[in-house]
């Protein structure tokens, strides 16, 4: 009796001293610092407060980015499309997709290929009657996006919700999938995808490496790394206003269009804190890509880096 309750004791210090490892662990992980914006914060803090902030402004997301780019983030997002040219059958993961701008420009270019492809096709038979003409467009109409498919992934439900009515509004119901995920654990297996886009994601992200290793995981291999974020101004001129643009103007427009000041100042903020360019090619290079090079736009307002999977 004396034995087993010696044994027992032991046991129980034993799984106390693992449990007492545990937390110390997790308590290390989240007390682990990193940055929002210009705070100092510990890791778990960053996330919960990175989700509030895209929570709170889901809802006045795409009034405000025109309001803040002056419509000028719709030419940088239709300038990733022109650098990806989707191709008919192609998967695409559009990674913090958000309320989905990529993924809906990625169906309109394959729905205008196919338009082309059908006119084309015409063009060769001039002398079908039109009930073969009609036939034609049906048949091709039950493939309308020729097996492509967009999936929008993103952690914050609240921006997937209002993307998906958006979408269903726009109609946009088929080709797309909406799934709720982490960037730095993708819910997906390896070598799934073509295309991996973030737009204007990854300087939210806690472990960027972490993302560029599960991007780098998902994509089928010749796949292609595409990422559109802001970046450094190379204009000293430019530079200058747009800096007092950013601060003082951003946060304002915040505060008057969607009554939330603290969200914007966190963009700003964030998007100071983001590596330069080349500092960005060198992390995408270590997490295994090939090719990495980088476009500017707009003089460095924003660059889209691109690298592939060979
Ligand atoms: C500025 S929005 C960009 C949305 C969209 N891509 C666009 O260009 O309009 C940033 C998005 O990143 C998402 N995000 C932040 N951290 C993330 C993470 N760890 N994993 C997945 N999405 C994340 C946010 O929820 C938000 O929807």
């Amino acid at each position: 009796m004396a034995h087993m309750r010696s044994v027992l004791r032991g046991r129980l210090c034993g799984m106390r001293e693992i449990l007492r490892c545990q937390k110390a662990s997790y308590t290390e992980a989240s007390r682990k610092e990193t940055h929002f914006g210009f705070q100092a914060v510990s890791e778990e803090e960053k996330r919960e407060r990175v989700y509030k902030v895209f929570e709170n402004v889901a809802h006045n997301y795409d009034i405000m980015n025109d309001a803040m780019s002056l419509g000028v983030h719709r030419f940088w997002k239709d300038w990733l499309l022109q650098l990806m040219k989707p191709t008919p059958g192609m998967q695409l993961l559009d990674m913090a997709g958000g309320t989905g701008d990529i993924s809906f420009r990625f169906i309109n270019y394959i729905r205008a290929q196919r338009e082309k492809w059908i006119r084309q096709e015409l063009k060769f038979q001039q002398d079908l009657s039109w009930p073969d003409i009609s036939k034609t467009y049906q048949n091709k109409e039950e493939g309308s996006l020729m097996g492509s498919r967009a999936v929008i992934c993103d952690i914050n439900k609240e921006m997937l919700k209002v993307g998906l009515q958006k979408s269903l509004r726009l109609g946009y119901s088929e080709g797309l999938s909406w799934v709720a995920g982490d960037a730095e654990e993708l819910p997906f297996g390896d070598d799934k995808f073509d295309v991996y886009t973030i737009a204007f994601g990854i300087r939210n992200v806690t472990h960027i490496e972490q993302a560029l290793q599960e991007a780098y995981r998902v994509l089928k291999p010749g796949g292609r790394f595409l990422c559109l974020e802001f970046s450094h101004v190379n204009n000293p001129l430019l530079s200058k206003i747009y800096d007092v643009y950013s601060f003082q103007v951003i946060p304002v427009l915040g505060e008057v269009i969607a009554k939330d000041w603290k969200s914007y100042q966190y963009l700003v903020e964030s998007i100071r804190r983001f590596p330069s360019q080349e500092e960005f090619k060198a992390m995408i290079e270590d997490a295994g890509f090939s090719k990495v090079n980088y476009h500017n736009l707009t003089s460095g307002v924003v660059a889209v880096h691109s690298g592939f999977k060979l």
